[in-house]
């Protein structure tokens, strides 16, 4: 199947500059080209739905921003690279909240530009050809304190636990804990130093820098210092993660709600989202929030999974009530259970190994369950189909 790509410049001498800045177009590019002002470029996105946008802009003002969002709302799946003169951090993280995936300094320095297409095409055919892979799930809290790092890594352990390889990756670059939840023991190696060392990293070389809190479990604890987290780079995220990819049947992302460039590229790897959230109003507000950043981002609306945490019977807002606010249907309600899973992270022991009979760790089951059917049930599951 042909990409799109969509070139556009102020002027043609532009988009002539843009082709000569590009690698020579394959033979499953269909490659077109357009003229004209920022509102233009939308409305050309709008009207052609491509796949891969690279547009040399100028700085865009309020409506601009707002003109492109709006565009690229209704065309998800397009990706863009914008060309900028402008580039303070205010301004990148407004065009990444309009949507734009890649932002390039101009004047250009050499290779940048180039760069940013291949990363952009290399996903565009990697998504296309879905090669088999491990799979990756994303944790994300609507709020701090919505359980996602006690879900994932209780679901990490849950899925080891019935044979399956798995890697967790705290990418909290900031105050991660997730390996303090699996064990007591400290990490030796953090993202952080994979990200100063990125040539190195392969599957084998990530793998044996985890964490083994359990034979078919890996755990890669999140930097312990601030100057940690600055050296993670969005390319290091996306190079640990599709490493990872390689070696592990599931690869589960403990992270932020903080939708930065980092978290972008390792969500462009995910096939699923789960937001985490408790049955308040605050919760259910930044849950919205998140929902239409991601859509904004270009998130299928399908990729979204919401778990209610902390579920309580006979509280005042059900999941009903979620499903009314978010537009989608709770895919997990995780019990509330104050003092098993207190005592889980406390010791630094999953909750299925504590405290097997808790609701909890039922939850938890049910949704490893569904991800990695076991053995038996999955015969039982032929039988009834065959025949
Ligand atoms: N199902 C639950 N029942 C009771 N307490 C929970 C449950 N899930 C999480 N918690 C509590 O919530 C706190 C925050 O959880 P955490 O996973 O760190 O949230 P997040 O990663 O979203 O910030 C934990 O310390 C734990 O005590
Ligand atoms: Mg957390």
């Amino acid at each position: 199947m042909t990409l799109k790509l969509t070139l556009f410049a102020p002027t043609s001498e532009g988009v002539a500059q843009l082709t000569r800045q590009l690698p020579p177009a394959e033979e499953s590019l269909g490659v077109s080209s357009a003229v004209g002002r920022p509102d233009e470029l939308a409305a050309e996105i709008e009207r052609s739905h491509p796949d891969l946008v690279v547009a040399d802009l100028p700085a865009l003002d309020d409506a601009g921003l707002r003109c492109m969002e709006v565009a690229l709302n209704r065309s998800p799946a397009t990706s863009v690279i914008v060309l900028s003169p402008e580039r303070s951090p205010e301004y990148l993280l407004q065009l990444m909240r309009s949507g734009v995936r890649e932002v390039v300094p101009t004047p250009l320095v050499n290779g940048e530009l180039g760069a940013a297409y291949a990363r952009q095409f290399d996903r565009l055919v990697a998504r296309r050809n879905s090669a088999r892979k491990g799979r990756v799930l994303a944790f994300l809290p609507a709020k701090g304190g919505s359980g996602s790092t006690f879900l994932s890594t209780n679901l990490a352990y849950a899925l080891a636990a019935r044979g399956r390889r798995v890697a967790l990756i705290d990418l909290n670059l900031h105050f991660g804990d997730a390996a303090l939840f699996l064990s007591e023991e400290r990490p030796s190696v953090t993202i952080a130093d994979l990200a100063r060392d990125l040539s190195r990293v392969d599957p084998t070389f990530l793998e044996s820098s985890m964490m083994a809190p359990l034979e078919n479990l890996r755990v890669l604890a999140a930097p312990d210092t601030p100057e940690g987290a600055m050296d993670v780079t969005p390319a290091a995220v996306e190079r640990i993660v599709s490493a990872a990819r390689e070696r592990f049947d599931f690869v589960l992302l403990d992270m932020s709600r903080l939708l930065d460039g980092a978290a972008v590229r390792a969500l462009d790897q995910a096939e699923g989202v789960y937001l985490t959230l408790q049955l308040t109003l605050p919760f259910l507000h930044d849950a919205r929030r998140l929902m239409s950043l991601l859509a904004t981002l270009g998130y299928a609306r399908d990729k979204l999974h919401v778990i209610v945490n902390r579920w309580e019977k006979g509280g005042e807002l059900g999941s009903a009530d979620v499903h009314k606010a978010l537009g989608v249907a709770v895919d997990l309600e995780v019990p509330n259970s104050f003092s098993a899973v207190a005592h889980s992270i406390n010791h630094g022991v999953p909750i299925l190994k504590s405290a097997p009979r808790d609701p909890v760790s039922k939850a938890l089951l049910e949704l490893a369950d569904r991800l990695a059917p076991q053995e038996a049930v999955r015969k039982r599951a032929w039988f009834g189909l065959s025949l």
